[in-house]
């Protein structure tokens, strides 16, 4: 009986009946049509199913290369796809030096500085090309690194950064940025993983008109790097004033040095780019898991950068003579495809900024806009949310016209849509919702900005050349229309997606092709579906609307946070037994980790455990992902055979339906957990107020797949 009511509960959540209210179609006006880089349907037909894996051809030839490549899919090792093989390029050659002829004096990157006194810097072809250059020689011939070898960064939102990107892709040496809000025991733990002997950083940069100090993680990364078995060699400083310090933490005498200093011996240094086979691994970059350790995703050079140049063209609509801003952190995927790589491939002009969304208030973003004349506009549903909720008659006031928007990393509310559309793009720009992850490059879901109308909520159709599917747990297909949510994934292969886990090919093997693969030994990539691990469910028009996560994996502010990462810090503390995170919906940050957890016996449940808690969060995580509650139960809801049943706890959270509890090893316990954490949540205010039917799907879902 036990038995029976488990797999109906299991049945429900796998294939939850979805009725969401149809959304009405948007059009893009006649102006944006007018002047789009795909207006012609014909598109749909180059990328159409029969002409692949050939219509990628159009991509790859976005770039220069060396040496042409002569087999455009090598499917000989499944899943491990090559791209372009034969081809040789350099990837710093393609985004910088081929558009010094026609094109030196034109802005690569204007980069504004938090505080608004401070001047804006414009970072010119010619300009990125000397300091690009001058920091590869600094690289070569001071730290001694060489095509292969991998470099880490924690840097901030500024120049250093993809100065410090496009040197190392000059050498074919793979960068491995980590997100420069990550503390410095996160940093170390990936420079242990990816093997780096230098840790590029910067003393301080501007957070909400405080200088924070980002050297002081610097000391830490290295001696946890150290503990994990690599000998980090050198630091590398930027100063955020060259020429002065303005970090209290101390320089280590024969490992730390400042980039401006070093770089008076190599004024004028020019290196040749290193032409890398489409192959080489061109950057790594970390993303949560759904066991502890994080994913080093490794990306291509020439498929990568094909895809990214494409996607760009397409579905950005970069022209030469946009202003283009990408308001995101070049320390997460987007940034390096979508503020880096991709425009500077078109010799677009890229927008870029260190601060906060709302400093010193809820304009500032209009006011950078209409200053420069930004016609682009690319950010998050977080930072969308933020600035509506700080400001939402904010846009009226200021003099900029965008054409085009975009909004990425997680599901936009159809309201919050609305309101980008109609105040922030004024009724005038076009939206494209781009769903895709760290793992893929670029975009998967999208809609073509001037041939598809677009649907709030919905991020439309697979990309060009992208055939995505959704199948349920027994490998179904779920056809559009069917109202039924299940697991997305890519039917095909394509030039963005990464090659594999760094050091780790059978997790990558595993947790990607595994679960829907058809045949093994089949050398066809038909059989190789892509595990994208999101629920979604397609409509009968072919849009897909996207669900979250179906693993463990809470999305705060567009940051993907391991639930395992998470409670692995809490049980640091030494009270702690058991924990476990479950995210908490919120208004504006999307999602809020909130942390479970039951001490050890002996131990009193005496104050500050929370506190420490999240202090240990905060120090191996960053701040980002500080619960906004920790909760001592006298113990945790368990299923027979022990595993934490997190989405009972997340229903807690969330003053949802626990569902049935009868099939736990402990059901008594979900009861006195409930009663003691509503009451209190109760009195601070903390309940949810107009859940949506996805919100709560999505909490439904969380930990389902254990
Ligand atoms: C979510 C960010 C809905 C999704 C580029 C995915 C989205 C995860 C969207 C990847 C979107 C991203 N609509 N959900 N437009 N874009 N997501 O690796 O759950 O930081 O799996 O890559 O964010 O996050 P990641």
């Amino acid at each position: 009986m036990a038995q029976q009511k488990k797999e109906e509960l299991e049945l429900t959540e796998a294939q939850i009946a979805v009725h969401w209210k149809e959304e009405e179609y948007y059009h893009p006006s006649a102006k944006f049509i007018g002047q789009a880089n795909a207006s012609d349907p014909d598109i749909f037909e180059r990328f159409s199913e029969k002409n692949f894996p050939e219509c990628f051809k159009e991509y790859a030839d976005l770039l220069s290369w060396d040496q042409y490549w002569h087999t455009t899919l090598d499917t000989s090792n499944p899943p491990f796809w090559k791209w372009f093989v034969g081809g040789k390029l350099n990837a710093c050659y393609n985004c910088v030096d081929r558009h010094l002829e026609k094109n030196k004096n034109k802005a690569a990157f204007i980069w504004v500085p938090e505080l608004e006194n401070e001047t804006t810097e414009t970072i010119t072809y010619q300009e990125l090309y000397v300091r690009v250059n001058e920091f590869a020689a600094l690289l070569r011939d001071f730290c001694g690194v060489k095509a292969g070898d991998r470099v880490t960064f924690h840097l901030p939102m500024v120049p250093a950064l993809p100065v410090s990107m496009l040197a190392c892709a000059r050498l074919g040496v793979i960068h491995s940025q980590v997100f420069g809000g990550f503390s410095g025991a996160a940093c170390g733990g990936r420079i242990a993983d990816s093997g780096s002997h230098i840790l590029v950083t910067m003393d301080a940069y501007y957070r909400n008109g405080e200088l924070l100090d980002q050297k002081i993680k610097a000391d830490e990364a290295v001696e946890v790097a150290a503990k994990d078995g690599v000998r980090v060699d050198k630091v590398l400083v930027w100063r955020r004033y060259a020429g002065k310090y303005s970090s209290p933490t101390p320089m280590v005498e024969g490992r730390d040095y400042f980039v401006d200093d070093l770089f008076k011996k190599y004024r004028g240094e020019r290196v040749d780019p290193v032409s890398m086979p489409a192959e080489a691994p061109l950057f790594m970059m970390y993303t949560s898991g759904t066991t502890a350790k994080p994913k080093g995703c490794q990306h291509s050079t020439g498929g990568y950068l094909a895809y990214v140049a494409g996607t760009s063209k397409y579905y950005q609509d970069i022209h030469p003579e946009d202003v283009y801003w990408c308001f995101a952190d070049i320390g997460w995927i987007t940034g390096h495809s979508y503020i880096v790589y991709g425009p500077l491939a078109l010799c677009a002009t890229s927008v870029t900024y260190e601060g906060v969304p709302t400093y010193p208030d809820a304009g500032r973003a209009w006011r950078i806009a209409e200053r420069l004349g930004v016609n682009i506009f690319h950010t998050a549903p977080t930072t969308i949310r933020m600035l509506r909720k700080a400001g939402p008659e904010e846009p009226k006031k200021y003099n900029y016209h965008f054409k085009h928007m975009t909004t990425v990393g997680e599901p936009i509310e159809p309201e919050v849509w609305r309101w980008y559309h109609q105040v922030v793009g004024k009724g005038e720009a076009v939206i494209v919702d781009t769903w895709w992850q760290t793992e893929n490059g670029g975009f998967l879901g999208s809609t073509l900005p001037a041939l598809q109308p677009m649907k709030p909520g919905s991020c439309g159709p697979g990309v060009l050349g992208i055939y995505p599917v959704i199948y349920d747990e027994e490998r179904n297909q779920l056809n559009a229309g069917s109202g039924k949510a299940g697991n997305i994934c890519i039917r095909n292969p394509w030039p963005g997606i990464f090659q594999t886990i760094w050091g780790d090919p059978e997790r990558f093997v595993k947790t990607y092709y595994e679960k829907y693969c058809k045949n093994k030994n089949s050398k066809d990539w038909r059989d190789w579906p892509y595990f994208a691990g999101d629920g979604a469910t397609q409509a009968a028009d072919g849009y897909f609307r996207i669900l979250g996560r179906v693993d463990d994996v809470i999305n705060v502010a567009g940051h993907r946070l391991g639930t395992k990462e998470l409670e692995a810090a809490a049980l640091t503390v030494e009270e702690v037994a058991e924990a476990a995170v479950v995210p908490t919906i919120d208004e504006l940050r999307g999602r809020i980790p909130e942390m479970y957890v039951a001490l050890k016996p002996g131990y009193n449940p005496g104050k500050g455990v929370e506190e420490k808690v999240k202090d240990a969060i905060d120090k191996l995580i960053g701040k980002v992902a500080r619960p906004r509650n920790v909760w001592l139960v006298p113990d945790m809801p368990k299923t027979r055979s022990g595993k934490i049943m997190r989405r009972v706890i997340a229903a807690v959270s969330n003053f949802m339906d626990v569902g049935d509890v009868t099939t736990l090893a402990n059901p008594e316990v979900v009861e006195t957990i409930r009663r003691m954490v509503q009451a209190e949540k109760a009195r601070r205010g903390e309940i949810p107020k107009d859940l949506s039917k996805e919100m709560i799907e999505e909490i439904k879902r969380f930990g389902a797949v254990e």
